[in-house]
């Protein structure tokens, strides 16, 4: 596996970035056939990882009761978090639907386990974090596979991860890091809901990228690309 990628493949990993949304609603009724899944988690299962950790597990989840139980979690945590915003920003908030769990045919918990091989773990004994770091790398993998594949894929975090431990029954040292519904839809908004929410703008891509230090944004050594990241370069 040595190759280069033809322009094609190229062009088909960068569609699969530029398209890929959070998906909440759109779900269709099909399911999702076990050899798609399969290839799904596998894509995940081969995501980077600190010291080859592979710290990651993954719970799917069918049972309505288990759903509604998740579902029940978010509705506290929605209203819980609507108390700190001020109007008129809480009723938008409150407005937008922010999950899809029970109108996804599969719900997926991605979880970190920090013991996995034992406590020496290389790289990451300066930084803890890059074990669910790593855990976030696999769940990207998945997202864009999903896309590929023409599963939507929406990621709820307004939940209790304490509700998540108890409903799932994960053991104290496992953390949950993602939940996720996916399923197939009906269409893949062009652009984030939130943006064409108005609710946050994308950053222009110039902004955010600095030269040698902190908040450089015009050193003389890199104006070819200054230039280049000028306008935004995606749906390209
Ligand atoms: C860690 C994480 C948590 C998120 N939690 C939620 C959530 O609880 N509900 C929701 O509707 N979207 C959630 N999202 C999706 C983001 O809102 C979405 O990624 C962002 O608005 C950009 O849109 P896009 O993914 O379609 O490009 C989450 C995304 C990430 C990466």
């Amino acid at each position: 596996m040595t190759e280069d990628f033809t322009e094609e493949e190229k062009k088909g990993l960068y569609k699969a970035i530029y398209s890929r949304r959070d998906v909440r609603s759109h779900f269709t009724s099909r399911s999702i056939d076990d050899d798609i899944l399969a290839r799904i988690l596998n894509a995940a299962h081969h995501a980077p990882s600190v010291g080859f950790s592979q710290p990651w597990n993954f719970i799917l989840i069918k049972e309505m009761i288990t759903k509604k139980k998740i579902k029940n979690s978010f509705e506290q945590e929605k209203s819980r978090s609507s108390k700190l915003i001020e109007e008129p920003k809480r009723s938008k908030y409150l407005s937008f639907k922010l999950e899809g769990i029970l109108e996804s045919p599969i719900n997926l918990c991605v979880t970190y386990d920090p013991t996995k091989f034992g406590p020496f773990v290389i790289g990451r004994t300066s930084i803890p974090e890059a074990g669910l770091y790593s855990v976030c790398c696999a769940v990207q993998n998945l997202w864009l596979a999903a896309r590929t594949e023409g599963i939507g894929l929406g990621w709820v975090s307004i939940l209790s991860n304490d509700a998540l431990k108890e409903v799932l029954e994960l053991p104290e040292h496992v953390v949950p890091i993602a939940y996720l519904c996916l399923g197939y839809v009906d269409e893949f908004a062009q652009k984030p809901d939130l943006e064409t929410a108005g609710w946050l703008p994308r950053l222009d891509l110039k902004d955010v990228v600095y030269f040698e230090k902190w908040q450089d944004t015009e050193n003389t050594e890199w104006n070819q690309i200054q230039e280049m990241i000028k306008t935004n370069l995606d749906y390209a």
